[in-house]
């Protein structure tokens, strides 16, 4: 039997422009993850993928590449030059809520090609992973930046330009993040399209936009670098803003971002695709009970309280 586990992620700025060849951060979040479990099955068996929460069994061999956990799996045991259709159980499950932001898809992708790779005792680097899990990404999301397969790949924080090998970084301070969750599933893929459909109508007006994120993005570098929580914090909102100019932004986010605001974040703003999906606030540790209730009484639906560390996750 072979286990393997992926982390939920988050934008902390850059989302969007990230598409467009900007810098991007990305965090993972441990807190909320997915895993991967494969036994070995009698002979004859094939290979069947199951998601018994959402109670979906899949054939792998008359399954579609449309069919994401089949393509991965696919893909992965290509990769490796193994048998197409071994006979296994595989049996996935995630915490991570679907289309909320926190990298649902991806971190679903790379506990299974982690525990491909373990079940067909291959040594598991990142980089690779990452590479395969993009494929599948590309399904999600249309046209992904890569950012969501590389953190989760990598499981550390991330500096992320589109093309170019990620750097992993750390923050000088631990940084306290409150995330909290709109309750509105708002696939990546439509608020990808939509930003793309707005660029295409008014590219001059757009690419500035994506270069204000870009250069947020690098300030964002400097303030984690020095420990700068209330510069980062300043950073997350001014981002929000652009955010919303784009488009992706949602009455319940804006609830959410000023209840945060409120209660005495640093800063706040809607992380990922946008639209629904997950917001994050920059607290003081002291402030981040503050912070949750007031989240929580604004309408979120769940809050993860997360620290993005000087050090590695444990
Ligand atoms: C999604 O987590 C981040 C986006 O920038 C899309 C991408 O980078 O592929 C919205």
């Amino acid at each position: 039997m072979s286990s393997a586990t992926a982390p939920g992620k988050v934008i902390l700025v850059g989302e969007h422009a990230v598409v467009y060849g900007h810098p991007a951060i990305a965090v993972p979040v441990w807190e909320t993850v997915a895993t991967a479990t494969i036994t070995d099955a009698p002979a004859g068996h094939g290979c069947v993928i199951s998601a018994p929460d959402v109670n979906r069994h899949v054939k792998l061999a008359a399954a579609g590449d449309d069919e994401p956990l089949a393509l991965i799996t696919r893909l992965t045991l290509a990769a490796l030059g193994a048998a197409a259709n071994p006979d296994w159980q595989i049996t996935v499950h995630s915490q991570i809520p679907i289309a909320s932001g926190l990298g649902s898809g991806a971190a679903l992708s790379t506990a299974l090609v982690r525990a491909i790779y373990l079940q067909l005792g291959h040594q598991a680097e990142p980089a690779q992973i990452s590479a395969l899990v993009y494929a599948s990404e590309q399904l999600y999301h249309g046209t992904p930046s890569g950012i969501d397969n590389t953190v989760v790949a990598y499981g550390l924080p991330i500096w992320f330009i589109k093309d170019r090998a990620p750097e992993i970084f750390r923050a000088h301070q631990p940084l306290t993040l409150a995330i909290a969750d709109s309750g509105i599933a708002a696939p990546t893929k439509e608020t990808v399209g939509d930003v793309r459909r707005g660029w295409q109508l008014d590219p001059v007006r757009y690419e500035d936009w994506f270069a204000q994120i870009g250069a947020i993005a690098q300030a964002a570098r400097q303030a984690m670098a020095v420990g700068d929580r209330a510069t980062l914090g300043a950073l997350f909102t001014q981002n929000q803003a652009i955010l919303e100019k784009l488009g992706v932004s949602s009455p319940n986010l804006q609830r959410l971002i000023t209840a945060a605001l409120g209660a005495g974040a640093y800063g706040a703003k809607l992380s990922g695709g946008g639209r629904g999906g997950n917001m994050i606030a920059l607290t003081d540790p002291a402030y981040a009970n503050r912070v949750t209730a007031a989240l929580l009484a604004a309408g979120a639906r769940n809050v993860i309280v997360t620290t993005v560390g000087p050090a590695d996750p444990a």
